[in-house]
């Protein structure tokens, strides 16, 4: 006769979950400072990176204000940062534990059809995911998928604080902004809006020696930052005649890239009334609102229009030109916070106009 036996399992014990501090969303208008589950390796190719520093993205005000509700409640926000290597899956072979490095807010998997042409943001099994699908780097700890094509090692000596705005910003002014508007030397370019996107364009725009930068924004502030970065000259678009200005700065004859780095129906106007013929507007803005296209002007002109979610395909060429001083992202950090006080950092960040805040690095 068959007998079912059955073991008592009173000698095996599950170990308690080591907890973590980290920001979550809770919905729009709703984020705490929370205890969370530390991640632990899910799949081989994932890592868990202890991070060292963070920072914070206007995409994450974006999610607060409810505008991504591909973000759900319960999300460890963040998407930038760097850190050290706790642990790898068995199918990572690039970095090890101890490793210090940088994350980009892209994931990628290296091995898809769009990561073959090296736009990493349409990865099929990553894309724009940390922060936003699946937990990201404001926290303690975070695990970062295909690690290694997700992350890059980070040189020994290097300014890693510097190193946090080449997660997102750096790549993305320069991607979306310099490349797509093809910035060469001897052009007049002009940036519309100078958030930390819109400077880090005007920062790597600067690799190619145009003539003339002309950058427009509304906070007399931020106009003052991007001539100390390199503008030749400013815009206060307050009154909403900036495309007036340009014109008559140029002789009437506009620019050849118009840069828009701000994300409204306005500021994309601007562009179109500013490009001149055979240039080029390269929208890197996150619009919400339909825009509308002049094509009964522009159809003429033959001007060319881009637009791009940021690859990050740019930031180990971005590296070099940090580890040369060609540029100094340092520029773009305005404020220092702690994890523990990460709260204080968002109504720091939130509150740009009144703080001078441009980004805010956080200390785990
Ligand atoms: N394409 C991408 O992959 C990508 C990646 C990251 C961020 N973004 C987007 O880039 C844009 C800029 O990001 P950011 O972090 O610098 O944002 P930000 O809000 O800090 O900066 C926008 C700037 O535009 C200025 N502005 C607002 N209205 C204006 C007007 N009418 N005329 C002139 N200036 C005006 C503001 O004063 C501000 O300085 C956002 O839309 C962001 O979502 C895109
Ligand atoms: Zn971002
Ligand atoms: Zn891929």
């Amino acid at each position: 006769m068959a007998t079912t036996q059955v073991t008592p399992r009173t000698s095996e014990k599950v170990a308690p979950a080591e907890m973590m501090k980290a920001l979550v969303y809770h919905g729009p208008g709703k984020k705490t400072l929370d205890e969370r589950p530390r991640p632990t390796v899910l799949k081989p190719t994932d890592a868990i990176v202890k991070v060292a520093k963070t920072t914070i993205c206007g995409t994450d005000l974006h999610i607060l204000k409810g505008d991504v509700p591909t973000c759900e409640p319960g999300r460890i926000l963040g998407h930038e940062g760097v850190g050290v290597v706790e642990s790898v899956g068995s199918g990572v072979t690039s970095f090890k534990a101890g490793d210090r490095v940088l994350i980009s807010c892209i994931t990628s998997c290296g091995k898809c059809a769009a990561c073959k042409k090296g736009m990493y943001s349409h990865c099929s099994d990553g894309g724009w995911i940390l922060g936003h699908l699946i937990d990201g780097t404001q926290a303690e700890y975070v695990r970062i998928p295909h690690a290694d094509t997700s992350l890059h090692p980070i040189p020994p000596g290097s300014d890693e604080e510097a190193l946090v705005m080449l997660s997102d910003i750096l790549p993305t002014g320069y991607e979306c902004g310099v490349l797509n508007g093809q910035v060469e030397p001897g052009a007049t370019v002009a940036i519309v809006g100078a958030g930390p996107v819109g400077l880090a364009a005007l920062l790597t725009a600067q690799f190619y020696s145009p003539a003339e930068i002309i950058v427009i924004d509304v906070d007399d502030n931020r106009l003052a930052t991007a001539r100390r970065l390199g503008a030749t000259s400013t815009v206060n678009n307050t009154d909403g005649k900036a495309v007036e200005a340009v014109m008559q700065m140029t002789g009437g004859r506009g620019v050849d890239t118009a840069i828009e780095a701000v994300g409204v129906p306005a500021t994309f106007a601007v562009c179109e009334g500013i490009v001149t013929a055979g240039g080029t507007v390269a929208n890197v803005g996150v619009h919400g609102a339909k825009v509308d296209l002049h094509l009964e002007r522009l159809w003429a002109h033959n001007v060319r229009i881009t637009t791009r979610l940021v690859d990050t395909v740019t930031t180990p060429l971005l590296l070099k030109t940090v580890r040369s001083h060609k540029i100094d992202p340092n520029l773009l950090i305005t404020h220092h916070s702690k994890l523990d006080d990460v709260l204080g950092a968002y109504d720091t960040f939130g509150r740009a106009a009144a703080t001078k805040a441009l980004k805010v690095i956080i200390d785990v």
